[in-house]
């Protein structure tokens, strides 16, 4: 099959070539688009067939479930079965926007998209393309992220294309993504709002619109933590159970006061290198000239975390590229967004961490 690239202006968005990815969904056929968080593999989710292309396409396990992409808050009511009085609450405030809510389903929701699954997971994308193409198919849009399983999720329609060439009929590059990591997943069918998947809308920004708490799966704490006591607990999302974004050299993380941090960096390199390796390191603006590496990417400015989240899979990316042997890299536990940058980077390392 032959990928049609189409460039989108997101400022001046071309109809017609939005109606030819449009008519190609409604076909039940393949098409990624730019979202404000990363790229999605969109088909039309309430039809079977199309959510299997998705998972033939990218590899994935057919019991992870796929997020479906609503264009107007309206059409949460199309697929959940009662509409919560939290989710209008977060809808107000935060859709279109990078936030996921689970609710419990309707039958018109087929189990191919909920990966077996009595709830479905909804999100209004809060970018003119992702938006237009939804509208215009009239469908609503089952899409996970643009590459193949196991590979950090797609940031540019680059790296879309370098996963899904001649696996899907169009890709539509409405350029580089504002966020860069994935949206907060809330889970409103548990007792209490339960964060499944950190993101850009944290813990307390739920908390304030709510007005009650929120808790975070336990199942994602005791994997992004190396407190025995907190292991064997499963995360609730199906996909936070996988071994993801996982570069092709070995990854570590040291953690603690930036100049034992670049210390301990530099001599793991020197080490690497005497046994023959080649060697990468991530590190920021402020201290990307300390280091003595084969390669050494800065992922931005230490207290810009927006920009560490935009950068990050775009760097690990750009190391496979590298055909580097071993990456040692900075921690990033900043602020507000930490959780989830650190949640993604933990993962990618195969929660390999140093301490200084
Ligand atoms: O930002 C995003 O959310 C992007 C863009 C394209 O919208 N999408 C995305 O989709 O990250 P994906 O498929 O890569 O991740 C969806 C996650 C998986 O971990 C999946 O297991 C979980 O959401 N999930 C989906 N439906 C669920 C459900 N009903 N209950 C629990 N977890 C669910
Ligand atoms: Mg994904």
């Amino acid at each position: 099959m032959q990928t049609k690239i189409i460039r989108i202006d997101s400022e001046h968005i071309d109809i017609e070539k939005m109606q030819e990815a449009a008519a190609l969904i409604c076909e039940g056929e393949l098409v990624a688009f730019p979202t404000e968080t990363v790229y999605g593999l969109g088909a039309d989710a309430l039809r079977p067939e199309a959510s299997v292309k998705i998972y033939e396409a990218k590899g994935r396990p057919s019991d992870n479930p796929l997020i479906v992409h609503i264009s107007k808050i309206e059409d949460l009511k199309r697929i959940a079965k009662e509409v919560p009085e939290q989710a209008k609450k977060l809808a107000d405030a935060f859709w279109p926007g990078p936030l996921t809510m689970v609710v419990w389903k309707n039958e018109c929701v087929p189990y191919t998209t909920t990966g077996g699954m009595e709830t479905v997971a909804v999100r209004m994308p809060n970018h003119p393309v992702a938006l237009s193409l939804i509208s215009e198919s009239g469908c609503l849009i089952a899409a996970p992220s643009a590459n193949t399983s196991g590979k950090p999720s797609p940031t540019e329609a680059s790296h879309v294309a370098l996963d899904m060439d001649g696996r899907i009929p169009m890709i539509l590059d409405g350029g580089a993504v504002g966020i860069g990591i994935e949206s907060t997943i809330v889970d409103l069918t548990e007792e209490k709002p339960m964060i499944l998947r950190p993101g850009y809308i944290t813990k307390q920004m739920l908390e304030e619109v709510l007005g009650e708490e929120v808790v975070i799966d336990p199942g994602i704490l005791a994997t992004d933590t190396t407190d025995p006591s907190q292991a064997g607990q499963k995360p609730k999302a199906p996909g936070m159970r996988y071994k993801h974004y996982a570069p092709k050299a070995d990854l570590v993380l040291v953690e603690g006061d930036t100049n034992k941090v670049v210390a301990e960096i530099n001599r793991l390199v020197s080490v690497a290198r005497a046994e023959g390796k080649s060697v990468g390191v991530i590190a920021t603006d402020e201290t990307k000239a300390m280091y003595q590496a084969d390669v050494v990417f800065s992922i931005g400015a230490r207290d810009d975390e927006d920009a560490i989240a935009q950068h990050l899979y775009k760097i690990l990316r750009d190391f496979d590229e590298q055909e580097v042997d071993a990456i040692y890299s900075e921690s990033f536990a900043t602020p507000r967004i930490g959780q989830a940058i650190m949640n993604r980077l933990l993962k990618a390392a195969g929660y390999q961490v140093l301490y200084v």
